[in-house]
């Protein structure tokens, strides 16, 4: 072994501290979604840990230790002076406001999954059979619903859908379209308020999700034209759809050309193939920033062991970047593949036979 140089053995320790916190703060911020206690602090008013164990009902000795915890994180703001805790706008709107854009709870339940299925991970990594989506902690598809939804709410309808060529004129007239991988249904349910005369069709491989997704819609107001049935990428009922969609969830699938060729024969002529994947470059190099790191992470612990659990296994995983997916538009039969639009989290890439 060479020797280390001990200074760059300081800064790197450093900088783990800074992380050990971050993995630290983001259980306690699980722990404070899941108990209301963010949500109790969102109007801004400051609280003494004793007002906010009474307003939620927990054990005062218990929301104090959280309250310091969340303050030492700057995640929530503390007053020495009163001795009381109050949560900015900015930090209502990331922590306790599951409509905003920034709201970021979702995030921290995949990680949750993340460590509860750790050893499941570490059997794969030895079997190389690996580790089916169905085969994760609950936390994980909630998380996962959380996590993209204020993502969806912001560009979907606004953005992507109107980045494609022709399509947000077809589903204004009325189109059929389908959602494949829809999980709980959270950009389906999204279209279906957006264009009240198109039909939505919902399809995941993973039963409980779409159980999930059919009461979310009808918890919308939309069960009259959105429909969610339990079918994998390859065998989904064909219904001549004009848009076929899948978000987040084509490196997910084990024969992601074999889905594609499927859904091929199920659009109509002209039908639109709308892929939205995790923003990333082609060259690893390029992805070795904040958000990469974020990616790469899961999509070693789900999505690359997903994928390696279904027939195929082709392992895309979560950072594929454009070339590798244009190869499975190609292979697929695919001849046009054009990036339509992009985020810091999402490309959205327009499909047509
Ligand atoms: C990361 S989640 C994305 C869910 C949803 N589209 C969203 O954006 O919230 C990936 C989804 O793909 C689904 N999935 C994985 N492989 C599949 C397959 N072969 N056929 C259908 N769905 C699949 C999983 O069950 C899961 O719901």
């Amino acid at each position: 072994m060479q020797e280390a140089d001990m200074q760059k053995v300081d800064e790197l320790v450093g900088r783990l501290v800074g992380d050990l916190g971050a993995g630290v703060s983001g259980v306690l911020v699980v722990l404070g979604d899941h108990l209301g206690l963010f949500r109790a602090m969102m109007d801004g008013r400051p609280r003494s840990s004793m007002e906010l164990a009474e307003t939620t009902g927990l054990t005062e000795r218990n929301v104090r230790e959280w309250l310091a915890a969340m303050a030492a994180a700057d995640y929530i703001s503390y007053d020495e002076a009163s001795n009381k805790f109050a949560m900015t706008p900015e930090q209502a709107l990331v922590f306790a406001n599951e409509d905003s854009p920034a709201f970021f709870g979702g995030a921290f339940e995949i990680v949750q999954s993340m460590w509860m299925d750790e050893p499941k991970v570490e059997e794969a990594f030895r079997t190389g059979r690996g580790l089916g989506w169905h085969e994760h902690s609950t936390c994980l598809f909630r998380g996962t619903e959380r996590f993209f939804r204020p993502g969806y709410n912001s560009h979907l309808v606004n953005e992507w859908i109107p980045a494609l060529q022709g399509v947000k004129e077809k589903l204004e007239r009325g189109a059929e379209v389908a959602d494949v991988g829809c999980g709980h249904g959270a950009s389906t349910i999204l279209m279906a308020k957006a264009f009240p005369k198109s039909h939505f069709h919902g399809f995941d491989y993973h039963a409980p999700s779409i159980e999930r997704a059919k009461r979310a819609a009808q918890e919308a107001g939309v069960g009259d034209r959105v429909t969610f049935r339990q079918a994998s990428a390859k065998e989904f009922p064909g219904g001549n759809y004009d848009l076929v969609a899948m978000f987040d969830c084509l490196h997910d699938m084990g024969d992601p050309v074999g889905a594609g060729r499927h859904i091929r024969e199920t659009m109509a002529k002209g039908g639109t193939w709308m892929i939205v994947e995790p923003f990333a470059h082609d060259g690893l190099k390029d992805n070795l920033n904040p958000v990469g790191r974020v990616y790469y992470g899961a999509s070693t612990m789900i999505c690359t062991p997903a994928s390696m659990a279904q027939e195929v296994g082709l392992g895309l995983g979560a950072q594929a970047g454009e070339m590798k997916l244009r190869k499975v538009a190609r292979d697929a039969g695919y001849s046009h593949f054009r990036r339509a639009s992009e985020t810091p989290f999402n490309m959205i890439f327009e499909v047509r036979a």
